[in-house]
């Protein structure tokens, strides 16, 4: 026996030793791999809350969002619903505040930067998304009066109204939130490896993810929406889940985008720090058909602390998620709908597979 063929016996009867190599990804792939880090990104300012890094205002901003006397009843606290030691989440449906809300908890990490608030975009920053749930009568339905007075000792958030107290109070919220940043996990090793062409470090990640990551930026064409570091475009989109509720429908980006443009607290209005300059998305973004039934693509790090799943908290498990895009049903998307999605039929391996990419992009 030669010494080659010896060797060659040796590869072909090691296929475990093969498989430790990693997938041999396409170029194409490893651009779409690349594009969702590093981890963690690095956020541009909001110029519309001149709070937003002023430490005195985060060290406050975090005392009241654990702070119940901010709420009608006094009871109620913004972490009753986003409770740290369940990524900001709370594990139900959809939250109960003052009164039953329709829409599941969203997390508030890793939301320095983004664009739109809410599953419905009703807010064009983190400040004014932050005042949302303090006015809301299904949530802590508090008023401008009741938050002035119990800040009324801060020279820091006070304004020259209750309305402009307010919106201080809701900027030194949003300084303490935009510090928060979700932990890296397996994915973010796995994708720096593959960028620096480290194979031993690349390796250390599971076959089955491996495969699942190609599916999710191949077949799957995930990644068209749930892209980028944070695995989300940021924008709205309408994959089939009913968006019937009791007594009626939930339009999603169909009415929040009426809620935006009705707020004296957008990016336009007289509480924006740099008077409008950084409003150019809300200036321009307009009223469509196809935004019935249209929600914000959610982030999918975390996902391991953040079921149920969807904006109504309808999928229990991501077994459940993933079977919705498997049988998609094409005549729940609306005739302009998004056709980037088909039934995927995903067979079991490939379930199997995409579950456990998922799962490494929780800590
Ligand atoms: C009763 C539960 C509840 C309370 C209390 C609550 N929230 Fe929320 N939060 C929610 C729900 C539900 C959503 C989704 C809202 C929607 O789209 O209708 C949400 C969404 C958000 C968002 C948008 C996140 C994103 O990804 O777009 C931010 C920011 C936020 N909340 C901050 C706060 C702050 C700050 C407070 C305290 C002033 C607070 N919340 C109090 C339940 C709550
Ligand atoms: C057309 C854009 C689009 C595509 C393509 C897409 N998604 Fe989504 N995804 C969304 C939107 C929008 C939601 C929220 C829908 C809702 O709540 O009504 C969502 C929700 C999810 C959720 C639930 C997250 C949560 O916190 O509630 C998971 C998990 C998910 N998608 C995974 C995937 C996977 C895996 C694929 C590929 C097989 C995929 N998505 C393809 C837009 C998309």
């Amino acid at each position: 026996m030669t010494r080659a063929w010896v060797r060659a016996a040796l590869l072909a009867a090691t296929p475990l030793w093969a498989c430790a190599q990693g997938l041999d990804f396409s170029p194409a792939e490893r651009r779409s791999i690349g594009a969702h880090g590093p981890w963690p990104v690095v956020a541009a300012p909001d110029t519309s809350n001149r709070l937003e890094r002023d430490p005195a205002a985060i060290t406050l901003g975090r005392r009241l969002f654990f702070d119940p006397a901010l709420s009608g009843n006094g009871q109620i606290a913004c972490a009753s619903c986003h409770r740290p030691a369940q990524a900001f989440q709370d594990g139900r449906s959809t939250a109960i505040g003052l009164g039953p809300g329709v829409r599941n908890t969203q997390s508030v990490l890793d939301l320095a930067g983004q664009r739109w608030f809410g599953w419905d975009g009703g807010s064009d920053s983190l400040w004014a998304a932050s005042l949302r749930p303090l006015l809301n009568p299904a949530e802590m339905g508090s008023s401008a009066a009741q938050v002035a007075a119990r800040v009324r000792h801060e020279p820091l958030l006070a304004g020259a109204s209750d309305e402009a107290t307010l919106a201080n109070v809701a900027k030194a919220l949003a300084a303490y939130q935009a510090t928060l940043v979700s932990p890296r996990t397996a994915f973010d090793d796995f994708r720096d490896a593959l960028a620096r062409g480290d194979a031993p470090a690349a390796a250390r990640y599971p076959l089955a993810a491996q495969r699942g990551l190609q599916l999710f930026v191949g077949r799957g064409r995930c990644g068209f929406c749930h892209a980028g570091p944070r695995f989300s475009n940021g924008e709205f989109a309408d994959i089939g889940v009913p968006f019937f509720v009791a007594g009626g429908v939930d339009a999603g980006r169909h009415a929040g985008l009426r809620v935006l443009q009705a707020s004296p607290f957008n990016r336009l209005g007289p509480h924006a720090d740099d008077g409008g300059a950084g409003a150019v998305a809300t200036r321009h973004v307009r009223q469509e058909h196809r935004q019935f039934g249209e929600f914000k693509v959610p982030t999918l790090r975390g996902l391991r602390q953040t079921a149920p799943y969807f904006h109504d908290g309808s999928a229990a498990t991501l077994a459940a998620v993933l079977r919705h895009y498997s049988d998609l049903n094409e005549e729940r998307l609306h005739a302009d709908g998004e056709r980037i999605l088909v039934p995927l039929k995903l067979s079991a391996q490939e379930t199997a597979d995409l579950l456990a990419f998922l799962d490494t992009l929780s800590p």
